[in-house]
């Protein structure tokens, strides 16, 4: 059982501490590149990349799925769509044959939407919605997997 995730701002990481206390292994990816520090740049930078399917590049991880029959993977919502590392990651490893799950973390607006952009890509995949789990912390109560 593996949980991949990005995370920006933390989000990710109280999910990801919440995977582990389940028996997930924890892979988390990072960019070569850093954001910039301000959120409007963030926002600016962020979101566009995201609107246009960037690919960041990712510092070197493991894409191998050998021995891990369920696949989480955690993405922060950007624009509506995955935070622009997860389109790299995407690229790279193929989840045929796994049981998929997406655990998309959001502010706020742009869940639904971005639901279906992952019902497009992976029509059999189970995807859980949270809202800022840093800050709402009974919201990693709806990982039920
Ligand atoms: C570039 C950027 C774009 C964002 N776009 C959205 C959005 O469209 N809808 C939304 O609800 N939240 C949006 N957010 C908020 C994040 O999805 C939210 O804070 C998430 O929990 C961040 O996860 P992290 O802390 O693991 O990086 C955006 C944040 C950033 C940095």
């Amino acid at each position: 059982m593996l949980f991949i995730y990005y995370s920006l701002s933390g989000n990710g990481d109280v999910v990801a501490e919440a995977m582990k206390e389940k028996g997930y292994e924890i892979r988390k990816i990072e960019t070569v590149k850093k954001m910039p520090e301000s959120m409007f740049s963030r926002i600016m930078q962020g979101g566009f990349k995201a609107s246009v399917g960037y690919k960041d590049k990712l510092k070197d991880y493991d894409k191998s799925l050998d021995g891990h029959d369920e696949v989480v993977v955690g993405a922060p919502i950007w624009a509506g769509k995955l935070a622009s590392p997860l389109n790299t990651v995407l690229r790279d490893i193929d989840f045929s044959g796994k049981k998929l799950t997406f655990i998309l973390y959001a502010g706020s607006g742009e869940g639904p939407k971005a639901e279906r952009y992952v019902k497009k890509l992976y029509p059999e995949a189970k995807v859980i919605m949270l809202k800022e789990p840093k800050v709402f912390t009974s919201e990693l109560e709806k990982i039920v997997l």
